[in-house]
């Protein structure tokens, strides 16, 4: 295997200019370990269109065939001789949360299409197509909900439920929207066929392997240089409103309140509780859950909160832990509710199931790395992924490279050009075997 030649310094002059295509204010956080992109990418802004813009150049520039679909959904593809059969997909999201780092979703991108073109450029011909796919939204900041491209392709979504989401953009009340629904987002920004035309025919893909960075701190405290995933955490999410009674912060006395944030406060300490309890339980750190918006209404320092918005993300890889979690966290709330005459209502943005990896592809995955001399460790995927929601149209794994301090979600996400070179590598290789050529040297 010598003359399989990851381009690093093309791919990671890539990976930087796509963090130029950014909507963060410059960075003010003096915490941090050294300056870097800070990168604001949500789905069909500007920025993201000029992403989307930016990946089909160089996908035409390597002579690539392209096909967006209506969510857009952009399949870059190197035709196999065989075109009958069932292709081998790669690839991940350039979308990012607000105020993130640049190697989120966009390695396993432009990792896909390197290692595509270093094989092309290696003169090896594949008997089945390999395509890099760049999936749409695969962050949930605009329509509240992750992955909705490889949701749509693998089934997990109804293209009408879908199509209405309703747009959050900005996502800083849970509650607000814009009005506007994602079919209107959608073709305003020039996806205006049906989603009924997304979902992928069935055995479309032989075998599916998403790259990209951990996440977590595991591989860099071990000095590992490779992740095989095998198995990704089943996420889940709800919204919650919370109605108290408001009133004057001085002459509303303490026995007569029904603070809606204060029974916020408690059902969010209820969430922490049962998920410590149920890792507690099971001897793991494999629950896992958050609230990372709350809202106030009306958001006053002299006024009583009368009425509270919050989101939770919960996710296991055990979902009768999650379910057991959620039910003791709704006990809870009804207590709550009854003590401080409040109501709770609670709405699921979704629940899916985790993903597990296929035996053959782990084997696969294995081997290149034992025959390459290349340590490797299996592992939980504890981020969702667009994996999730091809795993039920395809045998799917993943492959983790390092990143620093395992920080993902902020401005000083890191992973080395070394690390990113020799994720592509075993990406492109484990391609190359998946399409049934052996590559050969
Ligand atoms: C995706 O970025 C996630 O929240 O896991
Ligand atoms: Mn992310
Ligand atoms: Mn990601």
């Amino acid at each position: 295997m010598t003359d399989l030649h990851i381009n690093t310094d093309r791919l990671l002059r890539e990976l930087h200019h796509l963090a130029t295509l950014t909507d963060c204010p410059p960075n003010t956080d003096t915490t941090l370990a050294s300056p870097t992109t800070a990168v604001t990418r949500i789905v069909f802004t500007p920025r993201d269109l000029e992403a989307r813009a930016y990946i089909r150049t160089l996908a035409e520039a390597a002579g690539f065939t392209l096909r967006v679909d209506a969510i857009g959904n952009t399949f870059i593809r190197f035709p196999g001789t065989d075109l009958t059969l069932p292709a081998v997909g790669t690839g991940s999201h350039t979308d990012a949360i607000p105020h993130a780092g640049m190697y989120d979703g966009t390695v396993g991108v432009l990792g896909g299409l390197e290692a595509m073109r270093s094989l092309k450029e290696s003169g090896f011909i594949p008997k089945r197509s390999i395509e890099t796919l760049m999936f749409t939204s695969e962050e949930p900041t605009r329509f509240g909900i992750g992955c909705i491209g490889s949701r749509l392709l693998g089934g997990s979504i109804d293209p009408t439920t879908a199509d209405n989401l309703p747009d959050r953009l900005p996502e800083t009340d849970p509650q607000a929207t814009t009005g506007l629904t994602l079919h209107d987002v959608r073709t305003a920004a020039g996806f205006t066929a049906s989603l009924d035309t997304v979902k992928l025919p069935p055995h479309y893909y032989h075998a599916w392997v998403e790259l990209h960075i951990e996440q977590g701190p595991l591989l860099e405290r071990e000095q590992i240089p490779i992740g095989i995933v095998t198995n990704i955490a089943a996420p889940a999410s709800y919204r919650y409103e919370i109605t108290g009674f408001g009133g004057h912060a001085g002459a509303l006395l303490m026995p007569d309140r029904r603070d809606a944030l204060c029974a916020a406060a408690e059902t969010i300490l209820s969430i922490e509780k049962h998920t410590l309890a149920a890792n507690a339980a099971s001897g793991t750190s494999d629950s896992v859950a958050t609230v990372g918006t709350i809202a106030v209404h009306p958001g006053a320092i002299n006024s009583v909160p009368s009425r509270v918005t919050l989101t939770l993300d919960i996710r296991d890889t055990d979902v009768a832990r999650r379910n057991q979690i959620m039910s003791a966290l709704h006990n809870d709330i009804r207590e709550i509710e009854s003590r401080r005459q409040v109501t709770i209502t609670e709405q699921k943005i979704n629940a899916d199931v985790p993903a597990i990896s296929d035996p053959h592809i782990l084997a696969t995955l294995e081997s290149i790395c034992t025959s390459n001399a290349i340590p490797y460790k299996k592992m939980v995927a504890r981020a969702y992924h667009d994996t999730n929601f091809i795993a039920p149209i395809a045998p799917v794994a993943m492959l983790f490279i390092p990143c620093r301090n395992g920080v993902s979600h902020r401005p000083d996400e890191y992973a080395t050009p070394e690390s990113i070179a020799l994720g592509t590598r075993v990406l492109a290789l484990a391609l190359a075997q998946l399409t049934k050529e052996v590559y050969t040297s």
